[in-house]
């Protein structure tokens, strides 16, 4: 999919979408930086929209690792379908909130890694604190949750949820971004 079709997406579906592009990447590689996703059992990404960052998850997991994709926008869904050919990704037209049924019907009880894109800021509260609690929950001890977002707005909830949250700053991305690594005691 084309960047000027990734922006027509956010203008049909802004509180959806929530990005006028997708991801740079630099964005994308200060995502995964020091995470041990070679070794990780399962890897969960909420939001891929057109893939900048599935592209690279795919270069970073290893061969044993399963990685659940879950992404609502039925376009993006149906382009990333035609795209991606991978044994290790199921890939999920559905919601972030529901992380766990989609991990269960794989027989999986839990992740090592969520990594998401979820535009938290632009969804009404109720469902930015499901979707965080789904993370929550499908996370196993230990774990990892990394989003980007484009504001501090949810910091407060992360810090609420996770037991430690670590901020970075990305510049280099339209817009500039920071990105939260939470993690689950
Ligand atoms: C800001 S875009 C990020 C796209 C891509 N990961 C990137 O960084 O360029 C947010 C993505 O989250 C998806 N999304 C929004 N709400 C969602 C939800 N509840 N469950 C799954 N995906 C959702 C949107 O459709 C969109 O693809």
């Amino acid at each position: 999919m084309k960047d000027s079709s990734f922006l027509k997406e956010f203008l049909f579906r802004k509180t959806q979408v929530g990005a006028i592009a997708p991801s740079s990447k630099y964005l994308t590689k200060k995502m995964m930086t020091g995470l041990s996703l070679a070794t990780a059992k399962v890897v969960v990404e909420l939001g891929p929209g057109t893939g900048v960052f599935t592209e690279e998850l795919l270069n970073l997991i290893g061969p044993k690792t399963q990685l659940l994709i879950i992404e609502i926008n039925t376009r993006f869904y149906n382009d990333l379908k035609e795209k991606i050919s991978d044994p290790r990704v199921t890939l999920i037209n559905g919601s972030a909130t529901d992380i766990e049924i989609y991990l269960k019907k794989m027989n999986v009880i839990e992740a090592d890694f969520i990594i998401s894109s979820i535009p938290l800021a632009v969804l009404p509260s109720s469902l930015r604190n499901r979707v965080i609690l789904s993370a929550s929950q499908a996370l196993r001890k230990k774990g990892t949750f990394i989003q980007f977002q484009y504001t501090l707005q949810s910091q407060k909830l992360l810090e609420k949820v996770f037991s430690g949250v670590r901020i970075k700053h990305c510049l280099l991305n339209i817009p500039p971004a920071f990105i939260y690594t939470c993690t689950k005691e």
